[in-house]
């Protein structure tokens, strides 16, 4: 059979292929990529074809249950993340802004896995040098004998040590830095990192080492590389923070082995991370002044609930079309929420900005938070001061009505332990103890509040 010959552009960067050439990859934005690629058409070979083997059929019922035996890290806030500590044989991605803490968090996560006894931890690095990380390792008093270092970043080589040493974790800091030989383009492109996290694949998989890739984003959009791996491994983390204050906090957003909603927080100190291990009042402090426009709520994050500070500011829109703009909420919702309280409280808003924040950076989506900002709005309008002891909860709907909030109950309890003495909440049935509850039906009803 004579195999018909095709030319096709490849980009070097992220694999994309087109079949006309021009300057700029339209997948990946890379100029000058696209690099001319001559196939057979019998490349492209059809489904089930007689040459290939069948694959193997497994009988579910002889494979052997495997014993989550969890690698954990006596870090609560970190093992709550992964889900109770490290599956062996799993593939995580920690990614994070650079000098967010990414090398830190996982040094302390290093020795304490080391010290448990369950193998060894080798700690891959291609961006910093033996010294470096043992000055940091030094730093944060984390004992030496059960972290092995390796500075190697040729993908086949560290897979072949982790291959014939078998360690319990191993880290690679950064998978941008790590090169596949038979791909050819530059360390960090796509392909690259694809074909590298392809090969840890394997070697977690085959050999149960948990391997742990840290990867770099910036905030310039360069989020593609790490992001791009994120079907292939089984958990992703995310280390975010606010860069005002040093608080860290650790995000699952993927985890084949535990839920995706709990956060871990942390606090960045001289000597390292410190867990926090009551984050409420951390994120309440601050806003502990009665002052207009603030509200405090209770958000469920996972399984735990806690209380946040939402701030309002609406001011007389100078110039043009009335600005909205929120840190840590979404934007669209706060532009529902605005449209709801002018049409349903009769609050005008058609002529005021309103900017909003969730103090401590955290950045949060639990629909509980409505009702807070809505009455937060409505305290910076009429620079009326909502006192700091109540706590506001509730969903709003579009007709303007307050929904019932899942968890009503945990979260009054957690409010009432931390000192509130009124909660205003959605009409529903729930023991609220001591505190003094005012239900509410519908936004209307938050002017006489
Ligand atoms: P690092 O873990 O190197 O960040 P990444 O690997 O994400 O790029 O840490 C970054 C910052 O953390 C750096 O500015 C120094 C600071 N830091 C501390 O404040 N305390 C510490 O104990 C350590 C090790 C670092
Ligand atoms: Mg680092």
């Amino acid at each position: 059979m004579s195999a018909k010959l095709k030319n096709i552009y490849v980009c070097s960067n992220c694999g994309a292929q087109s079949i006309k050439w021009s300057g700029r990859c339209l997948e990946c934005g890379g100029w000058g990529t696209l690099q001319l690629k001559t196939v057979g058409e019998d490349e492209m070979k059809g489904a089930g074809t007689p040459e290939s083997a069948p694959a193997e059929i497994i009988d579910l019922n002889k494979i052997k249950e495997i014993s989550l035996n969890r690698l954990a890290t006596g870090i609560g806030e970190f093992d709550r993340v992964v889900g109770s500590g490290i599956v062996p044989g799993s593939l995580l991605l920690l990614s994070g802004e650079p000098g967010i803490g990414k090398s830190t968090i996982v040094a302390q996560v290093a020795d304490k896995i080391g010290q448990s006894g369950k193998g060894d931890v080798f700690y891959v690095s291609g961006e910093e040098s033996a010294a470096q990380v043992k000055s940091r390792l030094d730093r944060l008093n984390c004992g030496l004998d059960n972290i092995k270092f390796i500075s190697e970043t040729d993908a086949d080589k560290i897979c072949s040590a982790l291959k014939k040493l078998k360690p319990a974790l191993a880290i690679i800091d950064s998978i941008q830095t790590v090169y596949c030989p038979e791909i050819q383009s530059e360390a960090g492109s796509l392909n690259q990192i694809r074909g590298a996290a392809v090969k840890f694949l394997e070697v977690a998989k085959q050999d149960g080492v948990a391997v742990l890739l840290i990867g770099h984003i910036t905030k310039d959009g360069q989020i593609a590389g790490p992001k791009s791996l994120e079907h292939i491994v089984d958990t992703v983390i995310y280390l975010e923070a606010d860069t005002t204050n040093d608080y860290r906090v650790l995000r699952a957003m993927k985890n084949r082995f535990g839920s995706v909603n709990e956060l871990g927080i942390f606090e960045m100190t001289g000597s390292g991370f410190k867990e926090i291990v009551n984050p409420s009042l951390v994120f309440v402090e601050s806003g502990l002044e009665n002052i207009s426009g603030s509200v405090l709520s209770a958000v469920m994050e996972g399984t735990r609930p806690f209380i946040v500070n939402v701030q309002a500011l609406a001011t007389k829109t100078s110039f043009g079309y009335p600005q909205r703009r929120a840190s840590g909420f979404d934007l669209n919702r706060l532009q529902v929420l605005v449209a709801v309280l002018t049409k349903k409280a009769k609050i005008n808003l058609t002529a005021e900005d309103v900017v909003l924040n969730i103090v401590g950076g955290l950045k949060l989506n639990d629909p509980a938070m409505d009702l807070a900002v809505s009455l937060a709005i409505i305290s910076s309008l009429l620079n009326k001061v909502i006192d700091n002891k109540t706590i506001v909860l509730g969903e709003v709907g579009l007709g303007g009505e307050v929904r019932a909030v899942p968890k009503l109950a945990d979260r009054l309890k957690e409010a009432e332990k931390l000192g509130f003495t009124r909660a205003i909440i959605p009409d529903a049935k729930v023991s609220a103890g001591k505190m003094k509850i005012t239900k509410i039906k519908n936004v209307s009803e938050l002017i006489g509040v």
